[in-house]
């Protein structure tokens, strides 16, 4: 039997400082402590994060968020198999910080070090909360992410499509701020949805007309924003009840593209005919009730089933970083003080580099 580790996991790759541990083996382990300390306090006043102050904040985080993981978990650095960081890809000040940190704690205790990158973190969670058994299929849609991921182990991702400029939780934040409603848009857009008629607007559906899983967002913004000045212009100003239609017109748009692809993605993976065929939807947009009914609806066709990690897991933290490292720690990998931190790096380098980069930086 696998020995069980003990791993701490850093994550400060965009906006959220945090360190978990991590305890078990693959595909059984549990978190023993998680924290994460967001930065929205310090980036409110400049509409988006600041790549200068988010590295700062972490600088300034880190070792406190470490100490507290070790804490909570009773855990002393002595006790740990190794330290997991985040090494990319995002914004590089905040990653260099997080993987400086690591490294400093390697040195000194002579714990193994093991890099890991944020996006197979994401996708490694279904791994962690459910145990669930590769091959499978994830989307991960959120402010900053949105792709389809095959995952076969923790070194192997086919990337299947994403998108080729907008984040789906970017749409809706635009949406939201062109309709003077809070942020974060997504939840508020969902709220205003529920009141209206989602077939008054007829907002286009980018890319469905053309094969593959490839997604874009941004042309939906656009075409919301005309629709909505179409209404200024004839009646002056915007109702209630007009932007409660222009959200249910955005969300129904947001929900057939997401569905549309994820039948294609479906396709594709079935074809690799998984053992236990699983769809995992994480990310912050996965908390939208009408996404997540639309994509249980497409599961059910295939006959596969739907999950989601809980929400605290599905955006940024460090389990996700430790339980992966945890992963690779047990395949061999061990990385040396010469670990870089990387703004980019594709999980699947045999499809072509992503295109745009989103609020939160580069996509991969
Ligand atoms: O994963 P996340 O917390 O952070 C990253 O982007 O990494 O995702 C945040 C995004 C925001 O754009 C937010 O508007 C969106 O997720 N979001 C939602 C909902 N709740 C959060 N989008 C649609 N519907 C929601 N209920
Ligand atoms: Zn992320």
């Amino acid at each position: 039997m696998t020995k069980s580790k003990l791993i701490l996991g850093i994550e400060s790759s965009c906006d959220d400082t945090a360190a978990a541990i991590v305890e078990g083996t693959s595909g059984n382990a549990v978190v023993r402590s998680s924290i994460v300390q967001g930065q929205n306090a310090l980036h409110a006043a400049f509409g988006g994060v600041v790549p200068e102050i988010a590295a700062r904040a972490h600088a300034e985080r880190l070792d406190g968020c470490v100490a507290k993981a070790l804490s909570e978990a009773h855990v002393a650095l002595d006790d740990l198999d190794a330290i997991a960081v985040t090494a990319g890809p995002g914004l590089i000040g905040g990653v260099m910080s997080g993987v400086m940190l690591a490294k400093g704690l390697s040195a000194g205790t002579g714990k193994p070090l093991v890099g890991v990158n944020h996006l197979a973190g994401h996708a490694l969670t279904p791994r962690l909360t459910d145990a669930t058994p590769y091959p499978y299929l994830m989307l991960l849609v959120s402010g900053g992410h949105c792709q389809f991921l095959l995952v076969r182990s923790a070194q192997e991702f086919s990337r299947l499509g994403g998108t080729i400029d907008d984040a789906p939780g970017e749409a809706f934040d635009k949406t939201a701020r062109l309709l003077g409603l809070p942020q974060p848009g997504g939840p508020a857009v969902e709220t205003e949805a529920l009141k209206g008629d989602a077939t008054r607007f007829k907002l286009p559906r980018p890319l469905l007309d053309r094969a593959g899983c490839d997604m874009s967002f941004s042309g939906l913004k656009t075409a919301l924003l005309r629709a909505r000045d179409g209404v200024i212009a004839a009646n002056s100003g915007l109702t209630r009840q007009d932007r409660a239609d222009l959200c249910a017109g955005f969300q129904a748009a947001v929900v057939d593209v997401l569905a549309e692809k994820t039948r294609r993605a479906l396709q594709v993976y079935l074809a690799e005919t998984p053992a236990v065929p699983t769809l995992s939807i994480a990310g912050g947009v996965a908390a939208n009730t009408a996404i997540r009914a639309a994509l249980e609806n497409v599961s059910a066709e295939f006959d596969v089933a739907c999950t989601a990690p809980p929400l605290a897991l599905c955006t940024d933290n460090a389990a996700m970083i430790a339980y992966t490292g945890l992963e690779l720690f047990e395949l061999g990998q061990r990385n040396d003080l010469s670990l870089g931190a990387r703004p980019r790096w594709p999980l699947d380098t045999t499809s072509p580099a992503m295109l745009g980069s989103g609020k939160k930086g580069a996509k991969a």
